[in-house]
Order: structure tokens, then C-alpha cells, then sequence
């Protein structure tokens, strides 16, 4: 089974291209670009120590669930941590979806359809609201209702579906009203809810914490510590313990752990880094809109740009040290994605985009592409 293609930086194109992974500008992972927080990496630098390589890790994550239940407000057998939520992807796809019916909604994460696929499950991609699906698989904006959503999932009668809000790639935001008139439709069915980026979520995302929700966070974006791996699941306690009994033993390292620990001591460092970085994406797609590109709305800090060739473009910005998001690979054609980073990395995405706009004048027109039925409230 194929992998799925992620963002981030690929070392091996990197050598090939001569480039130095330190000398690029990464707008291709949706990662906290302020992280992580210096008492985070503090608190890790600590640890490292013959006492803390040596030891096994705490296989419960014993204290960090302590805590993470204090910040949820649930019991802590309500919690399993994971490495990574990606791994927490897999590991509940194993555990719910053999012989059953997922529906997956998209565009969407990748790991989903394979985590679901991987596990044998029977995969149903349903289109978000705003999006279409073609016959070939692809996805493309269209003016699909909520209720039409909600039809097409009473039909297919899915055992689980998948909802990650915000969603990556598109940056949409389903409401709370949205969400509970989607799970009225379909009693007895699982959610797996992936809240990866909702602290980046420009209103507040909440989650039902009842028997037929699992709702997945990661640590690694909002806090920025993707090399490390952490996420978390908040669960009924009963599935939370089949699962934990379906994980490997030792499964999140020990500084994983004492990151995920110090993190929590920074949830206002969180919320401070994450307004200025809302405030840094509507000024890049208020820049972009200016300079004749067509930002998509978004209710987080990446969006959908609309271009005529994506692998073009980010091989030609990947040259000059800029890294975006072919967004080819979440069934998407005609778009990048973009993930805002601090002022001065942004002018310089800036900048090597208008190069692009030039240079693309020169050669054979080629204006960053609109692609049909694109929807109105399009721009910043
Ligand atoms: C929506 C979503 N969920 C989960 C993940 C996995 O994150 P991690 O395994 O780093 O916690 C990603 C990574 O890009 C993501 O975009």
C-alpha cells in the first residue's frame, strides 16, 4: 500500500537540490512557526540526561494524562496518548473500522483513507459542504449544501466517520450547530473527531465528550514539536481501554512525555502565538489578493492558493529556499497550500511569488489560475 505524500521538508529532494534543510522556508507544514516554547525546549534539554536515556518511559503516560485530564476536565482512563496523533489515526482504524463502513470526509488528511484501507475497512469519501466530488475521486469547490451532506452520509450508513475541523487542506471550520445536525442524522454511528488544528481556529471548536466520540488532538503543531511526535485521544473510557491494550508497549518516548508536560504549562503562550499568527495570514492573503491571487477563506492560519501548475510552482519556489504544499495529493488539482509563518518569512514568500507572477508573464501566460465555481466570499 502506498504511502501518503505529506508537507514538510523532504531531505533527500533537499541533497539533490543542493539545498541545506536550515536554509529553507517551510510554509508546507501547518506548524506553530513562533515554537516550540523556550521552557518546552528548556524542560526536554533537562532530561537529557544517563537517567532519563536510560530508563523505559512510563508506558501509561501516567503524569501527562494526569494533566491532560485536568485541562479536559474528564477522567484520565478517558485519555490515551500516542505518538503522534497519526499513530493514534492508525491505531483507532485497527481497532474500529476492519470490515467496516468509514466514510471519510474531504478533501482531507490522507492518513485517514489509509489508516481505514490499511485496516480493511470499507471506504466512502463524502464531500464536505462547499466541495464536490468527481467520478474519478477528485475534489473540486461547488456550492454542496449541509444537507446535502447529511443525505448522502444517511445513505451511506457509515459504522465511523472522520471529520477533522478545521479541516487541512481547505482550512474550512464546521459549526457546532453544523456538526450536531451531521450526528442527528446518523444515531448509532462513531465520529472520530481530529482536532489537530483547532486551537488555530479563529472561534472556539468544541467536541461532545459521549460514548460514540473520539475526538484526536496533537501536540506537534501547536506547539511545534513535530520532530518529537505527540498527540492525544479523548475517548469513552471503554473503547479508550481497547485501544490502549491494541498499542505497542512504550509506544511515546520519555521526552515526548516531559515536552508534552512542560507544553501544558504553556497554554497562554498558545493562545499569545496563535492570534499573531491569525493576524499574519489575513495580511499574507490580503497581500496576495492585492497582488492578483486568489486566496481561499480559511478559519485557521493555512489556506488554498489557486494555481495553474502546483508541482511547478513549488518545484520553482523550493529553488529559491520556499517550500508550499502541492495540494495535488488530497485529490485536489490547481492549488497549493500555504501555511502562514512569522512577517519576514511571509514577505519573503511574498516576494518570490511576485517573481513567479513576472517570470510567468515572460514565459507563456500562466496567471495564478482560478479554478471553476469557485465560490463568492472567496477573498480575505
Ligand atoms: C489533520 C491532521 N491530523 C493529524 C496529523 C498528524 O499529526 P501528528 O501525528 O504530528 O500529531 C496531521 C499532520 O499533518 C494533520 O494534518
Amino acid at each position: 500500500m502506498s504511502q501518503i505524500v505529506h508537507g514538510g521538508l523532504d531531505r533527500a529532494e533537499l541533497e539533490r537540490l543542493g539545498l541545506r534543510p536550515e536554509s529553507v522556508l517551510d510554509f508546507s507544514s501547518n506548524v506553530n512557526p513562533f515554537g516550540p516554547p523556550e521552557g518546552v525546549v528548556a524542560a526536554v534539554r533537562n532530561a537529557v540526561d544517563a537517567f532519563h536515556l536510560a530508563s523505559y518511559p512510563d508506558p501509561s503516560c501516567w503524569a501527562l494524562r494526569r494533566r491532560l485530564a485536568q485541562v479536559h476536565r474528564v477522567d484520565p482512563e478517558r485519555i490515551l496518548v500516542g505518538n503522534g496523533s497519526a499513530d493514534l489515526i492508525h491505531l483507532a482504524m485497527q481497532v474500529l473500522a476492519p470490515g467496516r463502513r468509514v466514510a471519510v470526509l474531504g478533501p482531507t488528511f490522507g492518513e485517514y483513507a489509509h489508516a481505514a484501507r490499511r485496516a480493511g475497512a470499507v471506504l466512502l469519501s463524502v464531500a464536505w459542504p462547499g466541495w464536490a466530488l468527481s467520478p474519478q475521486g477528485d475534489f473540486h469547490p461547488a456550492d454542496t449544501s449541509l444537507d446535502q451532506v447529511r443525505a448522502e452520509l444517511e445513505t451511506a450508513r457509515p459504522h465511523l466517520v472522520v471529520l477533522c475541523n478545521p479541516n487541512n487542506p481547505t482550512g474550512d471550520l464546521l459549526t457546532a450547530e453544523a456538526f450536531t445536525h451531521l450526528r442527528r442524522a446518523l444515531p448509532h454511528t462513531c465520529w472520530l473527531l481530529d482536532l489537530a488544528y483547532a486551537a488555530f481556529a479563529d472561534t472556539p471548536v468544541s467536541a461532545p465528550l459521549d460514548s460514540r466520540t473520539v475526538v484526536l488532538h496533537s501536540l506537534t503543531k501547536d506547539f511545534a514539536l513535530a520532530g518529537l511526535r505527540l498527540g492525544y485521544l479523548v475517548g469513552p473510557q471503554a473503547l479508550v481501554e481497547r485501544l490502549r491494550s491494541a498499542q505497542p508497549p512504550w509506544n511515546v518516548n520519555g521526552l515526548a512525555q516531559v515536552a508534552g508536560l512542560a507544553a501544558l504549562d504553556h497554554l497562554a503562550w498558545r493562545a499569545r502565538t496563535l492570534t499573531r499568527l491569525r493576524v499574519e495570514c489575513a495580511r499574507l492573503r490580503g497581500d496576495l489578493a492585492r497582488m492578483g491571487w486568489h486566496p481561499r477563506k480559511t478559519a485557521t492560519h493555512f489556506f488554498l492558493l489557486p494555481v495553474g501548475d502546483p508541482g511547478e510552482l513549488r518545484a520553482r519556489l523550493l529553488r529559491g529556499g520556499l517550500l508550499v504544499r502541492d495540494a495535488s495529493s488530497f485529490g485536489l488539482s490547481g492549488f497549493v497550500r500555504i501555511a502562514a509563518r512569522q512577517a519576514a518569512d511571509n514577505a519573503r514568500l511574498l516576494a518570490g511569488l511576485a517573481q513567479e507572477r513576472a517570470s510567468a508573464g515572460r514565459r507563456a501566460p500562466s496567471p495564478p489560475g482560478r479554478p471553476t465555481a469557485l465560490p463568492s466570499g472567496d477573498h480575505p
